[in-house]
């Protein structure tokens, strides 16, 4: 290594330090400015105060800086004029008697506390009543007043100045200063003491309800801030929180009801598996009947729970807004005439119609689709008597499309209604039960819907039948 490459990697090495250790100051000085601003937190209450007060307290001082201002002005031309009045006076007096003018002179003076001083046109002083020689004072006036006049005596031209020391009106403001400085201190201070007060009163609430939120836990989402009797922002606030709280509580019952009834709808298929794995157990291995009949209802009961932990992920996903859908434009009369084939190959007991006179393009998740209306295609065929008629059917409605599926079935009762949406929900239990229904299938379905900003409604008479209508908007209507 030569010299100059050892230099090069010194300085090198010394610069990677230094900015190291700006790195290091920089942490540190972010790090002191952190605990300080913890340090000097103060409270809302306390800020508002010391605004408030500040902006008061400038108020006071420009209202009292006017009145002071004011007040001096008037008093300087006050003084003046009552000056210029003596001056005038003086001077005509001086005129008609000027042999004793010394005297009514030292006279006035003394009189009206002014200065008179005469010299003559060459400004030689000739007499004086006191010290003419200006000094300027301390206070709020610091030069005197000073005027003069020019006499004329037998041809001699005299000058008659006249100097006032403001000294009374430099009291009176003295005065006025010391009275307004008291008050204004008075007022600040009342202020800084009701301010301080009323504002913590009315951030009270602030505090109630940071202690209500600090104790609110998953055991406790029943609790609620009080709203009080005020109709300000904190009440909307604690209102807002409040309707908050209620979804939250809602959501969690809700999770808490899925939860549940999921492991109950999970355990009947496990204990019919368990009891024929029983079944099988025993005579199983001697009687081909009992073989047959356990393998088939084992294979059926796990097609069921394999369809009920599908419906089960599916709304899992969808709560957590995982269940993404894949949007294709595609035939809406094509996928209606595909199920309804479908439908036909597995079913031969109802009679099924489609009627698709016009077809329509759908912009949508073209699987989804399908599903849901696969899930009341089901419903139709599980709740409608043999022989039953089904059909579904579409039209074009306002933008939307608009898509029927009607059968001729049980029906679903008025107060069912409501509810049919609902998860787990089974209008008539021993019967849905029967025919291994959930009661998952139409929060499925409403889920689809929605997720295609569409409305689903319901129709039903019992004993007559049920009509489902899914409305689902499109942008264009084209076919
Ligand atoms: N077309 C229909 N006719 C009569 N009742 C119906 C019809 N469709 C739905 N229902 C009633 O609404 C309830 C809820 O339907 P849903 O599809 O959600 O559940 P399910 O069919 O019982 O079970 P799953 O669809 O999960 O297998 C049903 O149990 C049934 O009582
Ligand atoms: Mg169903």
């Amino acid at each position: 290594m030569n010299k100059f490459q050892v230099v090069s990697t010194t300085i090198k090495r010394l610069f990677s330090l230094l900015l190291q250790l700006i790195k290091l100051l920089f942490k540190g000085a972010g790090y002191i400015i952190k605990r300080i601003k913890k340090l000097f937190r103060f409270s809302i209450t306390f800020k508002i105060t010391v605004v408030y007060a500040f902006i008061f307290s400038l108020l006071l001082f420009i209202i009292s800086a006017s009145v002071l201002g004011v007040s001096g002005y008037f008093l300087k031309q006050q003084a003046e004029r009552n000056l210029k009045r003596n001056l005038i006076q003086t001077t005509e007096m001086m005129t008609e008697e000027f042999q004793s003018y010394e005297n009514y002179l030292k006279e006035i003076a003394e009189k009206e506390d002014v200065i008179f001083a005469v010299s003559d046109n060459r400004r030689r002083l000739l007499f004086s009543t006191g010290d003419n020689t200006i000094t300027e004072t301390i206070g709020f006036f610091h030069q005197p007043i000073i005027i003069q006049e020019t006499i004329t005596i037998e041809e001699q031209q005299y000058i008659l100045q006249a100097t006032k020391y403001l000294r009374t009106e430099d009291t009176y403001m003295t005065v006025l200063f010391i009275t307004l400085l008291i008050l204004n201190s008075i007022a600040i201070l009342i202020t800084l003491i009701f301010g301080s007060k009323t504002s913590r009163k009315m951030l009270r609430p602030i505090e109630k309800m940071t202690k209500t939120v600090k104790h609110i836990s998953i055991h406790q989402l029943n609790t609620r801030l009080d709203v009080g009797s005020s109709q300000d922002e904190l009440k909307d606030l604690a209102e807002t929180f409040n309707a908050m709280l209620d979804r939250i509580e809602a959501s969690y019952q809700q999770q808490n009801q899925f939860v549940s009834d999921a492991s109950h709808e999970l355990r009947t298929p496990i204990s019919v598996l368990q009891g024929y794995a029983n079944l099988l157990d025993r005579w199983g291995k001697e009687d081909k009947e009992v073989l047959e009949e356990s393998i088939e209802a084992i294979k059926s009961e796990s097609e069921n729970m394999k369809d009920l932990i599908e419906k089960l992920l599916f709304l899992a996903r969808a709560d957590k807004n995982l269940q993404k859908l894949e949007l294709t434009e595609f035939s809406m009369g094509e996928l209606m005439n595909e199920l309804v084939k479908e439908a036909k190959l597995i079913d031969k007991t109802h009679e099924f119609g489609c009627d698709v006179k016009e077809d329509y393009i759908f912009y949508g998740d073209r699987k989804s689709i399908k599903q849901l209306l696969r899930i009341l295609l089901d419903n139709s065929v599980k709740f409608t008597p043999e022989s039953g008629k089904i059909s579904i059917h579409q039209r074009v409605w306002k933008n939307h499309i608009v898509i029927e599926v009607e059968d001729t079935g049980i029906g679903i009762a008025k107060e069912e209604l409501p509810h049919i949406f609902e998860r787990f929900y089974c209008a008539d239990k021993s019967r849905t039960k029967s025919q291994g229904g959930q009661g998952l299938g139409l929060s499925i379905a409403k889920w689809i819907v929605e997720s295609h900003h569409g409305k689903i409604e319901v129709r039903s008479t019992l004993r007559v039948g049920t009509k489902f209508v899914i409305m689902l908007p499109v942008k264009k209507v084209n076919n």
